[in-house]
């Protein structure tokens, strides 16, 4: 059973096709990285506008990289929310164009419950019950799934997403955007010297993350991180700055889903969304979990078509078929 899936949430129009919910026949992804990095972060308009010159080519490469017709896809799923709303309706209305073309059933996905079929993408073994670990751009969530399509959210960030705040923490420390890679990169030749705050918001599963990044903001502002090359050796660099930030984020993060997980009692944790590409918090969570853990490849922990088109597959099986009237939803939620 062939899906063809399409996502265009935010920054990435990507299109992809893929078989029984776990082989990639194709996984094509235009990024709009270059042009919002001259603004330092996304401007939804632009992104909306990109989205419209790339989607149907994005969507043609997916089809013929995948060596796939119109005949042989048994659906297409298509990302209709969260995200920006200008950036969602372009990639809706493209699926409904090519549903009532091709006579082909749509079914909606939340971008978030996409990231989480991520894991299936490679044909892993996935016991239920299981924690996942949401974290991306806009959210950080610790779900508890107990089985295909059943969520109970258990925490969510109260301010700044994880990736979020690893943008902010960027953007104070000059090192640009996107700032999870930027941060991590620029990590690897500091060490994690400045004992930043940590919000352990006890006997919750919640989350905050801007009290991390306002501690880093008021320590550049004092001049307590050297900068520019003209500063003292004695103080910190901004290297030391990104490694203890990006350590501080991940103590939480990893210490609050293990916590969870044992809490919950669950046969597996699993780790999804953008920030789940940052090679120490794969490892800090795998290093401190008793639970197993799993973790997508990174490039199927940003943002893809590819887990669209796999959750699209458990939506079909379970008769979950959209029509024509799908919207899209800016603050689509799970569960
Ligand atoms: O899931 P995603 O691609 O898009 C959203 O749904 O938001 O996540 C993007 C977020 C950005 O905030 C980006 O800075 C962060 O994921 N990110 C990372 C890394 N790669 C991407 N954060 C930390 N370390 C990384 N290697
Ligand atoms: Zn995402």
């Amino acid at each position: 059973m062939k899906i063809l899936g399409i996502e265009t949430s935010c920054d990435e129009t990507a299109a992809a096709v893929v078989e029984d919910g776990v082989r990639i026949l194709s996984n094509q992804i235009a990024s709009q990285v270059e042009i919002h990095a001259r603004y330092g972060g996304i401007v939804p308009e632009v992104a909306s506008r990109q989205h419209i010159l790339a989607i149907i080519p994005t969507i043609e490469q997916a089809m013929a990289k995948a060596e796939t017709t119109w005949s042989d896809l048994a659906g297409i799923a298509v990302t209709n929310g969260p995200g920006l709303v200008g950036s969602l309706l372009v990639g809706v209305n493209a699926a409904k164009a090519i549903s009532l073309a091709h006579r082909l059933p749509i079914t909606g996905v939340n971008h978030l419950e996409g990231h989480i079929y991520a894991s299936w993408l490679g044909n892993h073994s996935i016991h239920f019950p299981l924690v996942c670990l949401i974290v991306s751009g806009g959210h950080s969530d610790l779900v508890l799934m107990r089985g295909h399509g059943d969520y109970v959210v258990l925490g969510r960030t109260r301010d700044d997403a994880s990736g979020e705040a690893f943008d902010k923490a960027a953007r104070i420390l000059g090192l640009g955007y996107p700032g999870g890679p930027a941060i991590e990169q620029a990590a690897r030749n500091g060490t994690a010297s400045i004992q930043l705050p940590r919000a352990w918001l006890k006997g919750t599963s919640d989350f905050s993350f801007s009290g991390v990044k306002t501690a880093l903001l008021r320590l550049v502002e004092a001049g307590k991180i050297a900068l520019s090359a003209n500063q003292s050796d004695e103080l910190p660099t901004r290297a030391d700055a990104a490694a203890s930030f990006q350590e501080a984020v991940i103590d939480v993060l990893v210490t609050k889903a293990v916590a969870a997980a044992k809490e919950r009692r669950v046969k597996q944790i699993l780790l999804v969304g953008g920030v789940a590409s940052n090679e120490l918090l794969r490892k800090r969570l795998a290093e401190n979990s008793s639970i197993p853990v799993l973790v997508p490849e990174p490039v199927l922990c940003t943002d893809n078509a590819a887990m669209i088109a796999a959750c699209g597959y458990y939506h079909f099986q379970a008769g979950r078929v959209d029509g024509l009237d799908l919207d899209v939803v800016a603050s689509l939620r799970l569960a």
